[in-house]
């Protein structure tokens, strides 16, 4: 497994991090993450999560209420009333089900045989996710768990992924277990492990997997201070990289072709007149070489977006039908639009958008290959993962919203904003793919970027509610666009 060594982070300076940074910790059980999710907590003074307490929680919850690990539909009526809260308390989390400190009921024998279980069903999951992003929304927060980066926080400032091997798992469980004056046998602790490994890392939804974007950590020859100061300084490097960003706005603007400028002129004036608001990358800086993936839901989207890149020369993906006609096709071509045939792999648009991006250039790509419905983003189509994959070019995942209901000035219907994600780099994708083929990294890829979107749906829905014409709208337009999408793809 390649591991990131400390000599490969950045110097320490904790400064780096924001106060409200998301720092996401996965990994298999005993691999160490909540000793490093309380030390990094206390480091940089955020809040800790541990989200194996709530699942661990509602399993004990079933065992005292008699409801089966089986049975989703009843522990889904056991937590959604309940009240479930962590609080911290002198270096340990007091977990609170009900007002109950439930904290040592949840770590006994019993518990551990049926958590897993209990954990692999989607509607437990799904209210489980939706309290943790309500806990860790603000910010602030070091969260440990197994979906963490790549379903609870996909726009989580430090992802790491930390594993280590199983006899190094079953080591240190083994010497916590003694500590605690507990007797336990080695090989069934083994076997238990295993088992837990293979559960977490099988179910349907949500397994236990790296996030492509997340720091891999192999503790297997750490110590504890190692482990620590590795991860510590692992939670640095997206702050470090995004530091070295040019964000001399005069310099990149005397730097674009005249054409563009024009462009520009005529896109942001375009902006102006519907109310354009943009939130994030308000200086417009990007690294070199980097995908730009917008959700898609309007002709008005390219124009929209491009508004609000005035800094260099973007490289778009276009459906090739847009250059059927010499007009359109040279205007496409001279703002270095790339027609891809949607039917079928096209080589050769993925090739030029390879070949731009290696130069250092931008590339817009719409990843949902055609219009959604307007508040249901996705699914994300396996090509921005073959560019992930051709490239490793950082992404940054932006949303449009109410480029459908505009009007002069801006609109109650719907506010047309643009929202700009963090930039995402692929640190853990080549250990990824030692564990999964290309095309499901490009399907893991894929779902990472559409959480993205809804993630940053979720933070416009806070600044300004959804309203009823967006629901409505997005109502209807999810089956139509399902046949569109049928017909376009012909899947
Ligand atoms: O980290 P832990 O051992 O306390 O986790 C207990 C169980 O909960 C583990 O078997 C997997 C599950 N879990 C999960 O499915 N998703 C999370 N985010 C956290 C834990």
């Amino acid at each position: 497994m390649t591991a990131y060594r400390p000599a490969d982070l950045p110097d320490y300076d904790p400064d780096l991090l924001p106060g409200d940074a998301v720092i996401a910790i996965d990994g298999p059980a005993g691999s160490g993450k909540s000793t490093t999710a309380r030390f990094l907590a206390d480091r940089f003074g955020l809040l800790y999560i541990d989200t194996g307490a709530m699942y661990r929680a509602l399993t004990q919850a079933s065992l005292s209420e008699g409801v089966s690990a089986d049975d989703e539909a009843a522990l889904v009526a056991l937590l959604a009333p309940a009240t479930l809260e962590l609080r911290p308390a002198k270096g340990e989390v007091t977990v609170l089900w009900n007002g109950h400190d439930v904290s040592q009921a949840i770590r006994t024998p019993e518990v551990e045989a049926l958590v897993s279980q209990v954990a692999s069903h989607p509607a437990v999951r799904q209210e489980m996710v939706s309290r943790q992003q309500a806990m860790g929304r603000q910010g602030g927060v070091v969260m440990e768990g197994r979906d963490i980066g790549s379903v609870v926080f996909p726009l989580a400032t430090a992802k790491i992924f930390l594993s280590a091997s199983l006899e190094a798992r079953v080591d240190r469980r083994f010497r916590q277990y003694k500590q605690r004056g507990r007797d336990i046998n080695r090989e069934e602790l083994t076997r238990d492990l295993a088992d837990r490994d293979r559960q977490d890392s099988q179910r349907e939804v949500s397994p236990l997997q790296i996030s492509p974007d997340a720091i891999v950590i192999d503790s297997s020859e750490l110590n504890l201070d190692q482990q620590n100061e590795t991860c510590a300084r692992a939670c640095l490097v997206n702050p470090t990289l995004d530091l070295e960003l040019d964000t001399d706005l005069h310099k990149a603007t005397r730097e674009i072709p005249m054409h563009y400028r024009f462009a520009y002129f005529v896109f942001r004036g375009l902006a102006r007149f519907f109310g354009l608001r943009q939130y994030g990358n308000e200086d417009g800086a990007l690294p070199r070489g980097c995908i730009a993936a917008v959700n898609h839901i309007s002709m008005w989207d390219p124009p929209l977006v491009g508004a609000t890149f005035h800094r260099f020369r973007v490289h778009t993906l276009a459906k090739a039908e847009l250059f059927k006609f010499w007009p359109v096709r040279s205007l496409f071509r001279w703002i270095d639009s790339i027609p891809i045939n949607r039917k079928g792999f096209d080589a050769k648009a993925f090739a030029e958008a390879k070949a731009a991006l290696d130069d250092g250039e931008t590339l817009l790509i719409f990843p949902e290959g055609t219009r959604r419905a307007i508040g249901h983003p996705g699914p994300v189509r396996n090509g921005l993962g073959i560019v992930v994959q051709a490239t490793q070019a950082p992404m940054v995942p932006i949303f449009i919203r109410g480029s459908y209901g505009k009007q002069p000035g801006g609109s109650r219907l719907s506010p047309c904003e643009v929202t700009f994600g963090p930039v995402m780099r692929w640190h853990g994708l080549d250990t990824l793919l030692t564990e999964i083929d290309a095309k499901e990294a490009s399907r893991v890829i894929g779902q990472l970027c559409e959480r993205a979107f809804y993630e940053l749906q979720a933070r416009s829905f806070e600044r300004f509610p959804q309203t009823n014409f967006e629901r409505e709208l997005g109502e209807i337009q999810i089956e139509k666009f399902a046949a569109r999408q049928r017909k376009v793809f012909r899947s």
